[in-house]
């Protein structure tokens, strides 16, 4: 959490004791609102899932756009000897509208250089702009946005040579290509610039209809723009025969975490969806109130979900629905979840239970779940359909997170494909 995010909501003493977590009772994914059990696949499909959507994008995330009518994709640059031989490198601009100064963002794209068909691949954004994933220096450096509360007005800057490469351990990139696989991603700032300015920058404005000047309260907020940008990635896979649009796993960490959930809960056509870290408002269960809070992420954080979602500020036993329902809506592909031993804001246990409350969802379409019953101790991973894992450490995307997320892939996107 950096200082000016925080700064606001002083006053705020997170509950890090077990004890102190409140009685709850969370909906049941498999009850509809009407009280109606839900006991078939198809009335999840047809009935219950669809109503779930709903009630996440009217009261948690708001409802995102479809796609813009004129999405276009241009190939910035591409060298077939990137990374010493190992890798093609592609920048591909996704504009999203007709004019060359559309709103656009740039696409970092890695495939394996020997692959021979096309290639599954992970997705996912980047906070500091794509240069920082790789010391690689074809990369083309981003402009770079301010986040947090100072950042309102400001405008991007470009990034600086010294800091190529700052995110490395937490993308892996030559681990991910000698797998097998290819690597996508995109700066989240390109999308949504991450600071609270009304939404005045960003894809939002391309969407107003006459007269509006800010999203209403059922619509999205930034974590909706970023998943919606995930999406148009997506839309570009399906024109690039080099990638396999049928496998892609999205993944995220943290505020990207979220937002990795909510884009493969939304979008079915993501093949897996991973969750690193992602706390609040992503894995961890609303009602525990454990560590960050609804009124907490929305104070320090007016953006990122819709304006409905205030009304649950220390108010929590109100929301129709809870974060296990998010899991569930992805069901039945294949999710891991994963938490930090040291990452108490947000809420390890929270995030465990929410993926054991998924499970019935998973069973009752005929799949395996997560197929333990206790949360397991840290750095024993478990799961089937759905994974798990709570590692040493920090708020952080390790290499021992990245090998989990490939050993998972090679499971559940490899097999009678390769
Ligand atoms: C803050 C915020 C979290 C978020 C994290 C991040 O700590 O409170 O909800 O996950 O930032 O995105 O880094």
């Amino acid at each position: 959490m950096c200082l000016s995010e925080s700064a606001s909501s002083q006053s705020f003493q997170p509950n890090y004791d077990e004890e102190n977590v409140p009685d709850y009772e969370l909906p049941d994914p498999l009850v509809m609102e009407s009280g109606e059990a839900v006991e078939d696949a198809e009335t999840w499909k047809t009935q219950r899932r669809p109503e779930l959507v709903r009630l996440f994008e009217k009261h948690v995330y708001g409802k995102m756009p479809s796609p813009p009518e004129h999405l276009n994709f241009e190939e910035q640059s591409r060298d077939t000897e990137a990374l010493g031989g190992l890798a093609v490198r592609k920048e591909v601009i996704v504009r999203f509208g007709p004019e060359e100064d559309a709103p656009q963002m740039k696409m970092l794209i890695y495939l394996p250089r020997d692959a021979d068909k096309s290639v599954p691949m992970f997705l996912g954004l980047n906070f500091r702009g794509n240069h920082t994933v790789h010391a690689d220096p074809g990369i083309s450096l981003a402009q770079v946005w301010g986040r947090g509360r100072t950042a309102r007005g400001s405008q991007p800057e470009q990034a600086s040579e010294e800091s190529r490469g700052n995110a490395a351990s937490r993308w892996q990139v030559e681990m991910i290509l000698q797998r097998g696989y290819g690597l996508a991603t995109i700066y989240y700032g390109d999308i949504d610039p991450d600071f609270d300015d009304g939404f005045q920058n960003g894809v939002h404005p391309l969407f107003y209809q006459q007269g509006e000047t800010h999203p209403a309260p059922d619509e999205w907020g930034s974590i909706g723009a970023w998943a919606w940008g995930l999406s148009r990635a997506l839309d570009y896979f399906e024109t690039d025969e080099s990638i396999d649009q049928q496998r892609v796993a999205v993944i995220g960490h943290s505020r990207l975490g979220k937002t990795a959930l909510w884009a493969g809960a939304s979008d079915p056509r993501f093949a897996l969806v991973i969750s690193n870290n992602s706390g609040c408002g992503g894995a961890a269960l609303s009602r525990r109130r454990f560590g960050e809070t609804v009124g907490r992420i929305n104070d320090s954080f007016p953006h990122w979900f819709c304006d409905n979602f205030n009304q649950y500020n220390d108010n929590e036993d109100a929301l129709p629905v809870d974060q296990h329902e998010l899991i569930a809506l992805i069901a039945p592909r294949p999710v891991y979840v994963a938490s930090a031993a040291k990452d108490l804001w947000a809420d390890p246990r929270g995030e465990f239970l929410s993926v054991k409350h998924a499970e019935p969802v998973y069973l009752l379409l005929g799949t395996d779940g997560l197929g333990v019953e206790e949360m397991p101790k840290v750095n024993q991973p478990v799961g089937r359909k759905i994974g798990y894992h709570i590692r040493t450490g920090e708020h952080d995307v390790t290499s021992y997170d990245w090998k989990r997320y490939l050993d998972f892939a090679d499971r559940h996107l490899r097999g009678t494909k390769e």
